[in-house]
């Protein structure tokens, strides 16, 4: 793949400018009225992947106008047709390769907010580029990419932010300001749920062969695919169903974990987890016979991922992971007639700890502490958590990863990131931790009684410095993938 050499003219000037705004200025901001945005102090955008969450992506990040959206990438040239409405003068590509190639000089940052798969290419691809960019979640589809974007970003000094909005919310930091307080003491269990899979999982592997929609061709089609491996065209594949199969998505966990995990990751500042086990669901629809779709993400699962203590908190911590309709039981602190976690119970977390338990709906909103023969605690209302961006959309997440990208790298902006990628890499590391896990519980060799031999289903040891399970070398093909012809993480 051509991609031009790294030409960050216009990323220093944006930086040098506000250098310069900070020593002197060359005309007062009253003089150019309100509401006036001087023309250095947009940044300028381009989004790969426009539809679905893309297109929110990147009118967050325009901001209003406020920031000159210049290209948009989407191999389906109806699922961009709103976001090219909304930015008529952006040039229109399906290739996000060409897109670089072409703008490489001009684009400030990128949103990136494809279906898994692709993140990890397209996002090294404007890093490498000296782009900064907003990845969704979770920030890439294995553990090796997380782990090179991670590093990349520092190397390439770019300003990078996952889009695990709830980061930015204000229970987060209640929970941590609980947590620093002693109030929870050291916290040695925790228990993250949600009711995902809400999309076909578990099933076969489709075997007719629908004709592409019209307004999609076979180059669209093969782009879409990108780095995958090759699969002919069927709607569970796309879109939004993609979730659900191992060549393109994350399963439930990989779609939840960084928004749910992120709760404990952050405030007990976990680091790499050092074990893993599960357990999955199973479909029949014969007598004793589970169906056996290892292309598949399980219907549920069911993961403890263990973690040494952290500086922030002295005791070991079992995490343990429930999808697919399965939830925790309740913990003792937590009355009977006490909802656990979010409204309806769908997503939750538990945090237990020696003085108090925990617990909170995804994003670590609504948090209720209980403490022995206390009354429950919960979040004050108005509190905000010092998040001065909250009135933006998804609690200015997006608007917070802007501004960091026209402070610079290393900024007071941009290390205030709620999920910068030194955060968001080790996150999301460990929540694909779990599918690594799950993955090798499927391995199976067939039996000569017509059976199956699931010689993968044991407790897995993680080296985390050096990215390798230790007692069963065929989990660690899983950390990463074998890229198609023509794509790669460059
Ligand atoms: N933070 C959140 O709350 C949130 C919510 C929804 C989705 N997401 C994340 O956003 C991402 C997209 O999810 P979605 O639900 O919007 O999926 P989707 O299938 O609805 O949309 C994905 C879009 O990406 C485009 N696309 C696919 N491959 C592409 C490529 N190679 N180059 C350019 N465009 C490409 C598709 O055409 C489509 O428009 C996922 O990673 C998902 O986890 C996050």
């Amino acid at each position: 793949m051509e991609i031009p050499k790294k030409s960050d003219s216009r990323r220093k000037f944006i930086k040098n400018s506000t250098l310069a705004a900070g020593s002197f200025f060359i005309v007062p901001r009253h003089v150019l009225g309100r509401g006036y945005v001087a023309p250095s102090d947009r940044l300028n955008l381009a989004a790969i992947g426009a539809g679905g969450k893309g297109y929110s992506d990147i009118l967050n990040a325009s901001d209003n106008g406020s920031n000159n959206v210049i290209a948009l990438c989407d191999v389906d040239s109806l699922a961009a047709s709103k976001a090219r409405i909304a930015f008529p003068k952006a040039q229109y590509y399906k290739d996000f390769r060409k897109m670089l190639q072409r703008h490489g000089k001009d684009i400030d940052a990128v949103t990136i907010s494809t279906p898994d798969h692709v993140h990890g290419v397209a996002a090294m691809s404007a890093i490498s580029l000296g782009k900064h960019v907003y990845v969704q979640k979770p920030l890439t589809h294995n553990i090796y990419e997380a782990r090179q974007l991670t590093k990349a970003a520092r190397t390439h000094k770019v300003v990078t932010q996952m889009g695990n909005q709830g980061a930015s919310e204000p229970g987060q930091v209640q929970i941590q300001n609980w947590f620093n307080e002693g109030l929870l003491g050291k916290v040695h269990t925790v228990e993250c749920w949600t009711n995902r899979p809400v999309w076909p999982q578990g099933i076969p592997v489709p075997a007719e062969k629908p004709e592409l929609p019209e307004h999609l061709s076979k180059g669209d089609w093969d782009l879409y695919i990108g780095p995958a491996d090759y699969v002919d065209y069927h709607p569970l594949y796309y879109h939004f169903k993609w979730r659900g199969w191992w060549n393109f998505g994350t399963g439930a966990l990989g779609d939840m974990g960084c928004h749910i995990i992120d709760t404990p990751f952050k405030v007990l500042g976990l680091g790499y987890p050092n074990e893993v086990e599960c357990s999955v669901g199973s479909i029949f629809k014969r007598d004793w016979n589970p169906e056996y779709v290892p292309e598949g993400c399980p219907p549920s699962s069911r993961v403890q991922i263990s973690f040494p203590s952290s500086s922030k908190n002295d005791s070991t911590v079992k995490m343990i992971w429930s999808d697919g309709g399965l939830r925790p039981f309740h913990p003792e602190l937590i009355p009977a007639s006490d909802e656990l976690g979010g409204k309806g119970s769908y997503n939750g977390i538990i945090m237990i700890g020696d003085k108090g338990t925990l617990t909170c709906d995804v994003y670590g909103r609504n948090p209720r502490l209980y403490r022995k023969g206390e009354e429950v605690m919960t979040m004050p209302e108005g509190f905000d958590g010092g998040n001065k961006y909250l009135d933006y959309p998804e609690w200015g997440h997006n608007k917070q990863w802007v501004e960091a990208c026209k402070a610079g790298y290393q900024s007071k902006e941009h290390l205030a990131l709620n999920s910068s990628f030194d955060y968001s890499g080790p996150l999301t590391e460990t929540v694909l931790m779990g599918n690594l896990a799950i993955r090798s519980y499927t391995l199976a060799k067939d039996k000569a009684d017509g059976g199956r031999d699931f010689y993968g289903r044991r407790k897995l040891l993680w080296d985390g410095e050096s990215m390798r399970i230790t007692n069963f070398d065929k989990a660690n093909q899983f950390v990463g993938r074998e890229y198609r012809e023509g794509w790669d993480l460059i």
